[in-house]
């Protein structure tokens, strides 16, 4: 079987973007796979112990990071121009190096997943982008409530499940994203029903529970506060068609809105991005919804929208504040930014400040004071969406950014260089 993976010299050596800006975008563009659904999607394929194939999956980083943990634990899996091939059948370990889960935050969805697949597990503390805290307390409260025993041993959780999983009432004191999932997973084959309540409503979520349906599984409510699952004894593997990143969406019209563009993007799902089309709209940008496209006229200069406030879904995105923050960095006026979901995800706000963007952060707030014109600097990425934020601002500032710390960026766009450069944007890889 022929192996393809993500290209390892593309994250660790050709690491700089450089970004010549004031290029105005246009044309048109395909939306790339949600990293956020093929994430948890994939660690649900080692439920059924038998083969999935995921279309429209992504080529990043992260989902190379879970391929990685899908092979270890004795997995077959095949990737091939966006289509994903997963045996489940070998699997034969429950236990996931350190090295494997300090990669990327969502691996710890693996836990449910190898908790209903085999009854036991051990792993330690996820890694990811340093954007705040980010406990898993909801995660590991809510799979003892399903009969898990966890055990900390010096930051290894031991689990496993003496008595099997049974279904339970778990109320999330907030929604939260991975741990919806890690329940949804984990419930799919348990004994009996669980009822998720003040779950997360995030359209991942719906992706997860359209594939775990399709193999068998019996969930209804997703996309809403409330989850039932009624728990099956076997899954089985289906094909699967990934749902189209709303977040590289978000950040390709950021791009266009911030260089005065006309772009179309195609294959994605205009409804997900409700909250996000709305600030577009208020920023003057002129947004026409055609069926799974959408049509995007930028005026010379935007107007500032006046807030912005992260919330769960469907409120406004936590992920697309950073490129929204770039982009409102040139515009006519001031906004203010409440960042309600991380505590620290601020990291791009000093790559804006060298750029000349006007930008105060006072804990949560941010206010961004627009300025007549970004100029070029060297910058570097401390995270994921912060990375995308500062291409934002480099498509619409004078002269020549220079990114570095690209990795981040890699883990959730894939090459974006070249969808930027298909739009008439200057941007190159070095
Ligand atoms: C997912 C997304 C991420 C997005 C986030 C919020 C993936 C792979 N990642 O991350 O891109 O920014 O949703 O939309 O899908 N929390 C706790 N305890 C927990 C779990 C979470 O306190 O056990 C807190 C977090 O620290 C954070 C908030 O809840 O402040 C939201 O986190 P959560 O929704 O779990 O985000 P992720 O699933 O990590």
């Amino acid at each position: 079987m022929k192996y393809i993976y993500y290209s390892l010299e593309r994250v660790l050596y050709l690491s700089r973007l450089v970004i010549n800006g004031l290029k105005r975008l246009k044309g048109e563009a395909a939306v790339q796979g949600s990293k956020n659904s093929a994430l948890p999607i994939l660690a649900a394929t080692l439920l059924s112990g038998d083969e999935s194939i995921l279309h429209n999956c992504p080529n990043l980083s992260d989902v190379s990071g879970s391929v990685n943990i899908l092979r270890y634990l004795g997995c077959e899996v095949e990737f091939c121009n966006g289509t994903l091939i997963c045996s489940s059948r070998g699997l034969n370990r429950n236990h996931i190096p350190n090295s494997l889960m300090r990669e990327m935050r969502s691996s710890i969805i693996f836990l449910g997943a190898l908790l209903a697949r085999t009854g036991s597990a051990s792993m330690c503390f996820p890694g990811g982008c340093e954007i705040g805290p980010r406990p898993i307390d909801l995660h590991l409260k809510a799979l003892s409530e399903l009969g898990v025993e966890i055990h900390d041993d010096h930051g290894v959780f031991r689990c496993n499940v003496p008595n099997g999983l049974f279904g339970a009432k778990i109320a999330l004191s907030f929604p939260s994203v991975g741990a919806t999932e890690n329940v949804m997973i984990c419930a799919s084959m348990a004994e009996g029903t669980t009822v998720i309540t003040n779950a997360a409503r995030e359209p991942e979520i719906c992706d997860l529970a359209d594939y775990l349906n399709s193999c068998g599984a019996n969930i209804s409510g997703a996309g809403e506060g409330t989850i039932v699952i009624e728990g099956v004894k076997t899954l089985r593997g289906v094909s699967h068609t990934i749902i189209p990143d709303r977040i590289v969406a978000a950040t390709l019209l950021a791009g266009c809105a911030s260089t005065g563009g006309r772009i179309r993007l195609n294959r994605l799902i205009p409804s997900h991005l409700g909250a996000v089309l709305s600030i577009f709209e208020e920023s003057g940008c002129e947004v026409s919804v055609q069926g799974s496209s959408i049509v995007f006229d930028s005026p010379h200069r935007l107007s500032a929208p006046k807030i912005v406030r992260t919330m769960p879904y469907p409120g406004f995105p936590t992920d697309a504040q950073a490129p929204i923050m770039a982009m409102t960095a040139k515009s006519k006026g001031t906004t203010l930014f409440v960042e309600n979901i991380f505590e620290n995800r601020y990291l791009h706000v000093g790559g804006l400040l060298q750029m000349g963007a006007n930008i105060k952060v006072e804990g949560k707030v941010a206010v961004s004071q627009g300025v007549d014109c970004l100029h070029g600097a060297e910058v570097e990425a401390m995270d994921l969406r912060g990375a995308a934020a500062l291409i934002v601002a480099g498509l619409g500032a004078e002269g020549k950014t220079t990114l570095d710390g690209v990795k981040y960026l890699d883990r959730g766009y894939e090459n974006i260089e070249a969808v930027l450069t298909s739009l008439g944007g200057d941007v190159k890889r070095i």
